[in-house]
């Protein structure tokens, strides 16, 4: 798609052998006088403007300085015949892109635009993957709708959510959107690791501690509950969390007051908890390493992150997804995945779930030479395929001691029809019987 050019300048003459050199290459908009010029700018959303500095009546900076007003990632270059040193800084200062002197060389205006425009389109791209991925789970698979559907219906409630799944596979992405999807949007999401420090220290990092409480502690300090205060908590690895600050916690998130550490007074807080591990919390308890009263009390809402190998038909989003967002970071310019590419990775097992597929394109983006990422790229080996079993590849039909006839002879017709492609008169063939037989035989076994 070509991107909309606005010209502004008061020579009829200069608007007219412009538009006719640039309109190849952009969507041509021109304009003699400044009232006109920013009506166009608006309507159109312009984001590129080629802009003469002396106008009839009025300032070409005073114009310029509204078009950045109404979008400050426009693109203006400034074409004036007064070439002087002191007109360029003043217009890059304010903003312009780049300066161009009259007369104008056609081949240098030409490249300049170009580069513009590239990199109006890489913003533009950057916009709208910022879109996504701030609002975004990426999938269709029914396991995924289901996670947003809950989430759609909690967000705005205070209760306490736990959510788990293996290793990558959104958890932590699940959490944001609760909070960035929720009445506390605008306020903090603070999120902390119970894995990353001992004890101790967790604890006066969560709930602050007074001056002197502590060697170290040279002031007093909030805490991240109460920096949290009005919007959302998220407590990763609540599982590492040691038995004596689970109590601690539990009574927190019972009376929702926070004690510092060596202080005796109370502060009330108003956060939402989230609390994400990928450990069996269930078993935790068991074996006496969580508190069981502390896992009913953030266990009200679970939700669980799907591991990837079960909504695998969710590569189709998320390839493109993850090939896009590496294109801008590597200012690469990937179209998409061979047929070969994607059939092995269908058949891969990901362990580690979304984030070892984003490593996988990431790591094919960075690599591949081709428009498309092909199996080279992908860098795995054929050992760590599935070795999938499925019917239409499969070559044989089990039997098993003390099945009859009838059921031997459904798995028959039902294999021949698989590898016949449902194709009735190719199925009769192979089977040697007629295809009035076979049809009789689909009805009687409901195939
Ligand atoms: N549905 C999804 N759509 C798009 N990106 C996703 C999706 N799920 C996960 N990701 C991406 O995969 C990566 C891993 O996700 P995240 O960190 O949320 O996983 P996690 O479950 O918290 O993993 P861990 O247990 O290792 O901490 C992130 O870059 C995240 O943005
Ligand atoms: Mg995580």
């Amino acid at each position: 798609m070509k991107n909309k050019l606005l010209i502004v300048d008061d020579e009829t003459k200069i608007l007219r052998s412009l538009k006719f050199l640039l309109e190849d290459n952009f969507e041509v908009y021109t304009s003699e006088n400044s009232s006109e010029a920013l009506d166009i700018f608006k309507r159109e959303r312009i984001s590129l403007v080629l802009l003469d500095l002396r106008l009839k009546e009025d300032n070409g900076f005073d114009l310029m300085e509204k078009f950045l007003k109404i979008e400050p990632n426009a693109i203006i270059i400034i074409m004036t015949a007064y070439s002087t040193i002191e007109n360029s800084i003043k217009a890059i200062k304010s903003g312009a892109y780049y300066f161009i002197t009259k007369p104008i060389d056609s081949d240098q205006l030409i490249l300049l635009l170009n580069t513009a425009d590239e990199k109006l389109k890489m913003v533009q791209k950057i916009h709208s993957l910022k879109g996504h991925v701030k609002k975004d789970i990426i999938g269709e698979a029914p396991n995924i709708k289901k996670v947003t559907e809950i989430i759609d219906r909690v967000k705005d409630t205070n209760a306490t959510i736990l959510i788990t799944g293996e290793s990558g596979t959104g958890k932590e992405l699940i959490a944001q959107k609760i909070h960035t999807s929720s009445n506390r949007a605008d306020e903090p999401f603070v999120a902390i690791n119970c894995a990353a420090m001992p004890g101790n220290l967790l604890e006066s990092e969560l709930f602050g501690y007074k001056k002197g409480a502590f060697t170290g502690a040279y002031k007093d300090e909030i805490g991240i509950i109460r920096r949290a205060d009005r919007g959302t908590l998220l407590l990763d690895e609540i599982g590492e969390m040691d038995l004596r600050l689970q109590s601690k916690l539990l009574r927190f998130l019972q009376d929702k007051e926070v004690r510092h550490v060596g202080d005796a007074t109370t502060h009330k807080v108003d956060v939402r908890v989230i609390c994400i591990t990928n450990k069996d919390l269930k078993e935790e308890v068991n074996i006496g390493n969580f508190r069981e009263d502390l896992y009913y009390r953030i266990n009200v809402i679970n939700i669980v992150a799907p591991p990837l190998r079960e909504r695998i038909e969710d590569l189709k989003y998320l390839i493109p997804y993850f090939i896009e967002k590496y294109n801008i970071s590597f200012n690469k310019n990937i179209r998409g995945i061979t047929d070969e590419a994607y059939k092995i990775l269908s058949k891969y097992e990901f362990k580690g779930n979304i984030r070892e597929l984003e490593n996988i394109i990431q790591r094919a983006v960075l690599l591949n030479t081709s428009d498309y990422i092909d199996v080279d790229s992908l860098y795995i080996s054929p050992q760590e395929i599935i070795d999938s079993s499925h019917d239409s590849t499969k070559n044989y039909i089990k039997i098993y001691e003390g099945e009859n006839m009838k059921e031997i002879e459904k798995k028959v017709i039902e294999f021949a029809l698989e590898k016949n492609n449902q194709n009735r008169k190719w199925t009769a063939d192979s089977l040697g019987i007629g295809v009035r037989t076979l049809r009789y035989k689909i009805k009687e076994y409901n195939l």
